[in-house]
């Protein structure tokens, strides 16, 4: 019986496909700052929760010993946070908090549900970031009237511990919304490679921040 002749195989790829290009997102000052302070707050975090919540108290009894490693810790990221400041990138960090504070009308239009070019970081990135500025100073000034007035009563202040709770359970709307688009939204968890590694791919930033894109390659034309 004649034998059916061979189906034609594709021809092997003459070339290996290019890689992805890469865009420089985050310096390593950016970085080590956004773990440092994300590694203090979930740690302060489980920490206050132990103290705050009856339940989780009665579970875990060491109350004096989770106390001081609460204490410790927001001590440790008061001194880190100073480091950072005084020997990284400062001019890196200034750039940042030029972007951040400053929301122009294509911000304005993207928060109103536009579509609008967003910059390095979009407006709900610069909102989360001043948001995580502001609740870091009030948490760290209510905390430390807490301790004040445990040693001194004329530092007890009346709002004090409603304050700090009240930032607390904000900041886990923020924690919880932030690592949703983080680690599982499909179109922004890609960014995540921009805070471990410090580069992100070309085509998801012109995509997603095309304003920083297009300032990225006059700069380098210029
Ligand atoms: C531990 C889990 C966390 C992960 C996986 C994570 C991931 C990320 C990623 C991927 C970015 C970069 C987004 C971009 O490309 O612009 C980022 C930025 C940022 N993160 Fe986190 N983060 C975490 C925890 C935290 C915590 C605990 C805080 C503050 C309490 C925080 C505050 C910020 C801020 C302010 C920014 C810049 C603005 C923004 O992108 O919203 N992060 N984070």
């Amino acid at each position: 019986m004649a034998s059916l002749p061979e189906p034609a195989l594709p021809d092997a790829p003459l070339t290996t496909p290019k890689p992805a290009a890469r865009i420089k997102r985050f310096t390593v000052t950016e970085r080590v700052l956004h773990w440092m302070h994300a590694s203090a707050f979930l740690a302060l975090l489980a920490t206050g929760m132990i103290l705050y919540l009856p339940a989780l108290s009665t579970l875990i009894s060491r109350r004096q010993l989770v106390r001081g490693v609460h204490l410790w810790v927001a001590l440790a990221w008061a001194v880190a946070l100073l480091v950072i400041l005084v020997v990284g990138n400062r001019t890196r960090l200034a750039e940042d908090w030029r972007e951040i504070e400053t929301i122009d009308r294509d911000d304005r239009r993207w928060l109103r549900g536009r579509k609008a070019p967003q910059g390095r970081f979009n407006a709900g990135q610069k909102i989360n970031a001043l948001l995580t500025i502001a609740f870091a100073l009030l948490f760290a000034l209510s905390g430390f009237f807490l301790w004040l007035g445990e040693r001194d009563h004329r530092f007890i202040f009346a709002g004090t511990g409603t304050v700090h709770d009240a930032l607390t359970f904000v900041s886990i709307g923020l924690l919880v919304g932030h690592l949703y688009l983080a680690l599982i939204h499909p179109s922004t968890r890609h960014a995540l490679r921009g805070m471990t590694t410090g580069e992100v791919d070309e085509a998801w930033a012109q995509t997603h921040h095309a304003k920083w894109v297009e300032a990225e390659r006059t700069s380098s034309l210029s």
